[in-house]
C-alpha cells in the first residue's frame, strides 16, 4: 500500500514539498519507532525477566536471527518516510549490544524529508554506561533514560535480582551528563518493595536538572506475576512528594508523551508519572516496536508481531526509497487499531487478562 501524499506549508520559500502521512484506525500518526537492539539482559529486575524464568536455561536469539545495523537503519529509514521522529534503542539491555554507537551513527546519518530533527535516545540500565556513554555521544546519541528503581542499595540489589550495586549506576548517570546528555530517569515502583524510595529518588534528583518518572508496574508480558494490588498509582506518587515538595502540572513535551509532567514549584525542576494502568494513553499513542529478530509490534501488548526480517533478507536494499520496507510498514499501520491498556482498564479486573503477551524484555518496554 503506498501512502497517500500530504501537501506541507511552504518552507523558506521553497515549493511546497509532498510527504506522506499515514494514519491508522484511530487516527493516530506514526511517531516513535522503538527498536530493541537485543533480548538479552544482564538483570533479572523482577517485574521483568524473574530469574525463575529467565535463568540459566533461556533461550535467548541466536546471532543470525537478530536484525543486522544495516537492517535496522532500513526499517528506520523506511519508518522516517512515513513520519517518525524519534527512534529509542532498547532491549533487552541495549548497551550488551556490541558496538551499539556504529548504529547510532548510522541512525544519526539519516536525512529527514523536511529536514526537521530526529530525536535519538537509548532507555538503559545503566550498568554499562559510565564505560560507553562518550562513544554514543560522539556517535550522535541526543539522550539517555537510565532505569534505576531504588536509591537504596540493599532494594536496588534486590529488584535487578544480580546484585548490582546502585554506586555503579549513579556512576554512569553522571558520566552520562559531564558528556552532555540531557538524562531521564525511570523507576518502575512496585509496591511493598520500593515504595519507601519515592521521597528519596525524587529528593536525590531534585535540582539536578535529572527528570525522573515514576512508573506503574504495568500487566507486560505472561511471567511477572502482576497483580494490581501491587500497583503503585501516580496519583498517590504525586500527592506524597507534593506534600514534602509542592508541585504544579505542566503541559505535555509532545503530543502523546507517556508520561504527565509535574514541576516543583521552588523551581527544583521536574518529575513525570507514567500511568499506564490507572489512566491509560493508548488515545495518542504514536510508537511501533521492532523486536530484535526484526519483528514490527504496533502495541507494547501485542501477542504477535508482523515479520519483516524476511522481507529485509529477501529485497536487497535498492538505496533509495526502499518502497518494499515503506510499504510494509504503511500497510501495518494502516489496519493498526491496538488500544491494551484502554481495554484492560474498562474491563477492570485486578488481574491481568489471560491472553498471550510477549515478555518486556523482548520488545524493549
Ligand atoms: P521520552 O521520549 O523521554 O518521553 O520517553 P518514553 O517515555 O517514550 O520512553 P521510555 O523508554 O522512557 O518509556 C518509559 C516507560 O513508559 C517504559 O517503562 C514503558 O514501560 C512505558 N511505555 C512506553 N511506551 C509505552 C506504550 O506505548 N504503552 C504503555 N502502556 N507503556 C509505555
Ligand atoms: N512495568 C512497568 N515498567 C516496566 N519496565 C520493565 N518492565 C516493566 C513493567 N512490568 C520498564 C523498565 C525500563 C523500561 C524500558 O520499562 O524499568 O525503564
Ligand atoms: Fe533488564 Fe531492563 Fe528488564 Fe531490568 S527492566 S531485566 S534492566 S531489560
Ligand atoms: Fe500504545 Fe498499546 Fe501502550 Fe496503548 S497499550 S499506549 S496502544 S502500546
Amino acid at each position: 500500500m503506498t501512502p497517500r501524499p500530504r501537501t506541507l506549508a511552504t518552507v523558506g520559500g521553497m515549493a511546497a514539498e509532498l510527504l506522506p502521512t499515514i494514519r491508522d484506525t484511530r487516527g493516530r500518526a506514526l511517531h516513535d519507532l522503538r527498536i530493541s537492539v537485543t533480548d538479552r539482559c544482564n538483570f533479572r529486575c523482577v517485574y521483568c525477566m524473574p530469574k525463575e524464568i529467565f535463568g540459566r536455561d533461556y533461550a535467548f536469539l541466536p546471532k543470525n536471527l537478530l536484525l543486522s545495523f544495516e537492517e535496522i537503519a532500513r526499517v528506520a529509514r523506511a519508518g522516517i518516510s512515513l513520519g517518525v521522529r524519534k527512534l529509542r534503542l532498547t532491549g533487552g539491555e541495549p548497551l550488551l549490544r556490541r558496538d551499539l554507537e556504529d548504529l547510532v551513527r548510522m541512525l544519526a546519518a539519516l536525512p529527514t524529508p523536511d529536514g526537521s530533527p530526529l530525536d535519538i535516545a537509548v532507555t538503559t540500565n545503566g550498568s554499562a554506561l559510565a564505560h560507553k556513554a562518550a562513544a554514543l555521544r560522539e556517535a550522535g546519541l541526543n539522550r539517555v533514560t537510565v532505569s534505576l528503581d531504588s536509591f537504596d542499595d540493599a532494594t536496588f540489589r534486590a529488584m535487578n535480582d544480580v546484585d548490582f550495586p546502585v554506586d555503579r549506576v549513579l556512576e554512569g548517570i553522571r558520566v552520562a551528563r559531564e558528556v552532555g546528555f540531557p538524562v531521564k530517569v525511570n523507576t518502575v515502583l512496585k509496591r511493598g518493595l520500593n515504595d519507601h524510595d519515592i521521597i528519596p529518588i525524587a529528593e536525590h534528583f531534585r535540582g539536578t536538572g535529572v527528570t525522573v518518572r515514576f512508573i506503574e508496574f504495568m500487566d507486560v508480558g505472561t511471567t511477572n506475576g502482576w497483580n494490581l494490588a501491587e500497583v503503585v498509582p501516580s496519583a498517590e506518587v504525586v500527592e506524597q512528594i507534593s506534600a514534602v515538595y509542592p508541585l504544579e502540572p505542566v503541559p505535555p513535551a509532545y503530543p502523546g508523551e507517556t508520561a504527565t509532567r509535574w514541576r516543583y514549584l521552588d523551581g527544583a525542576g521536574e518529575i513525570g508519572a507514567i500511568s499506564s494502568v490507572t489512566s491509560p494513553f493508548c488515545g495518542s499513542c504514536t510508537r511501533a516496536r521492532i523486536s530484535a529478530d526484526g519483528k514490527l509490534f504496533t502495541c507494547l501488548f501485542a501477542s504477535r508481531g508482523h515479520d519483516l526480517r524476511t522481507l529485509l533478507r529477501s529485497h536487497a536494499d535498492d538505496g533509495g526509497q526502499d518502497a518494499v520496507v515503506r510499504d510494509a510498514l504503511a500497510g501495518l499501520w494502516a489496519v493498526r487499531d491496538d488500544h491494551y491498556s484502554e481495554l484492560r482498564s474498562q474491563a477492570t479486573a485486578s488481574q491481568a487478562g489471560p491472553r498471550e503477551r510477549i515478555e518486556m524484555s523482548y520488545i524493549g518496554g
